[in-house]
């Protein structure tokens, strides 16, 4: 493979995976950020998030002289290839707020040379790129859209072991991209701009539902004394629909699912059209949350002054991400109903204005002496807890509300204590 000349606008989590993955690759990329504080640290090759293998892949491309940090307004020569991996938060509305895109575009048109190709990484609603590619193809830019699936904690195995690449944009560009991912042996799917696009909403909102259905399933199992675990298991099982992304819970949070299924729930409205589907799937994940406080309170009765610990604060386990993550909403309905808060997280860390809230240092410190518990993210280091030894030193009733379906039920039994799972006998 030819070594290309690549540059990254935005040193976010997709951004640095893409401009590691791509310096591991053999080509040499400068990654751009407007914040100098994290370039320092990059430089230093610090990651400001953690994700496995990504900090000794930037050391050794550092090392190698095939990385650089820098900020934009100290760069002239973009080389050949252009990525732009900047955020597209959420606004008030749900619909994806393109104001980091559109001034990196413009940076883009003032600076680079006809010839270049710029590659969309960020995720933007259909339409978006088509708009985009007229604007630079005016200036002799080409433009392709390369959309990413990367999963928090796995992303650099994502990025070489992919399902599939997603190019869309014209023939020609969309080859010239695909020259710098020889080495990463997916099946290419060639495409237009918009349904490149759209993949990558689909995608997601897909799994999402999947994730949705589960949790409505379990929502009947509870009635009907069957058991989610099994049912999902038995549901998978069948390859037309597949095992993954089908364990019930407290549901999905993060940076994509919730941004990315509200964004195209816009999308559709804006455009005069209505997806109850999406809607149910968005609607389902917000319930799920409540669930835990409501079989507390149910239990319990009146919250406050009552010691409910809660175990794990990140959207899931092998990140430090707390974004979107199920332990957020969940936390500030029992302080709005007065409990007192400990929690526990291995690397996530979450602030709350309320002295009824504190974060410790262990998951048994959290646990001792709380009425109950709610496991809000399926850590190894939670689920595998001595959990009879623990229960025993709750305070009564002992309630142990499992929103990942990962503690032994009989161990928290053994510690004289009251199981509740999502859908789990
Ligand atoms: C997701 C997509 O998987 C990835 O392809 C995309 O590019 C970015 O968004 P990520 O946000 O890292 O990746 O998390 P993922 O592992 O997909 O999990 C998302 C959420 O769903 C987590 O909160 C997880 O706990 C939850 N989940 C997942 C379930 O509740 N049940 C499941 O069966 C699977």
């Amino acid at each position: 493979m030819r070594p290309r000349r690549v540059t990254v606008f935005g040193a976010g989590y997709v951004g640095l995976v893409a401009g590691a993955c791509l310096s591991k690759s053999g080509h040499t990329v400068t990654v751009l950020d407007v914040d100098e504080k994290k370039l320092v640290s990059l430089r230093g090759g610090v990651t400001p998030f953690h994700e496995p293998g990504l900090d000794e892949i930037i050391t050794g491309s550092i090392e190698a002289g095939r990385l650089i940090f820098e900020h934009p307004s100290n760069v002239t020569d973009f080389g050949e290839y252009v990525y732009v991996a900047v955020g597209t938060p959420s606004t008030s509305t749900g619909s994806s707020d393109l104001r980091f895109i559109s001034a990196v575009v413009e940076q883009i048109v003032s600076t680079v040379p006809a010839g270049t190709i710029v590659i969309m990484k960020s995720t933007v609603p259909p339409g978006t790129g088509t708009a985009l590619a007229k604007r630079l193809e005016a200036h002799g830019i080409g433009y392709v859209s390369n959309p990413e699936f990367l999963r928090e904690g796995n992303a650099v195995k994502d990025w070489y072991e992919t399902d599939r690449m997603v190019l869309g944009g014209n023939p020609e560009t969309i080859d010239k991209v695909a020259e710098l991912y020889e080495d990463i042996l997916a099946p290419i799917l060639r495409c237009d701009i918009p349904s490149a696009e759209l993949i990558k909403y689909a995608s997601n909102a897909f799994l999402a539902m999947k994730i949705s259905f589960a949790n409505e399933i379990a929502n009947l199992c509870n009635t009907v004394d069957a058991d989610v675990t099994t049912v999902m298991k038995g549901v998978g099982l069948d390859k037309r629909i597949g095992g993954s992304f089908l364990n019930a819970g407290i549901g999905y949070g993060g940076s994509c699912f919730p941004k990315d299924t509200r964004a195209l729930d816009y999308l559709y409205s804006v455009n005069g059209h209505h997806s109850p589907l999406l809607k149910a799937v968005i609607d389902v994940n917000a319930f799920q949350r409540r669930v835990p406080v409501t079989a507390i309170r149910h239990r319990l009765g009146d919250l406050h002054g009552v010691r409910v610990a809660v175990l794990g604060l990140t959207f899931k386990p092998h990140t430090d991400d707390t974004r979107e993550a199920p332990a957020g909403d969940i936390i500030r309905m029992l302080l709005v109903e007065g409990a007192i808060v400990p929690a526990y997280d291995p690397v996530g860390v979450m602030d709350f204005e309320s002295d009824q809230y504190t974060q410790v240092g262990s998951v048994e410190e959290a646990v001792r002496d709380a009425c109950a518990v709610i496991v809000a993210t399926e850590w190894d280091e939670i689920c595998d807890a001595d959990w009879k030894t623990m229960t025993a030193t709750m305070a009564e009733p002992k309630l142990v509300f499992d929103g990942r379906n990962c503690v032994d039920p009989a161990a928290v039994r053994a510690g004289g204590g009251e199981y509740v799972g999502v859908g789990r006998r």
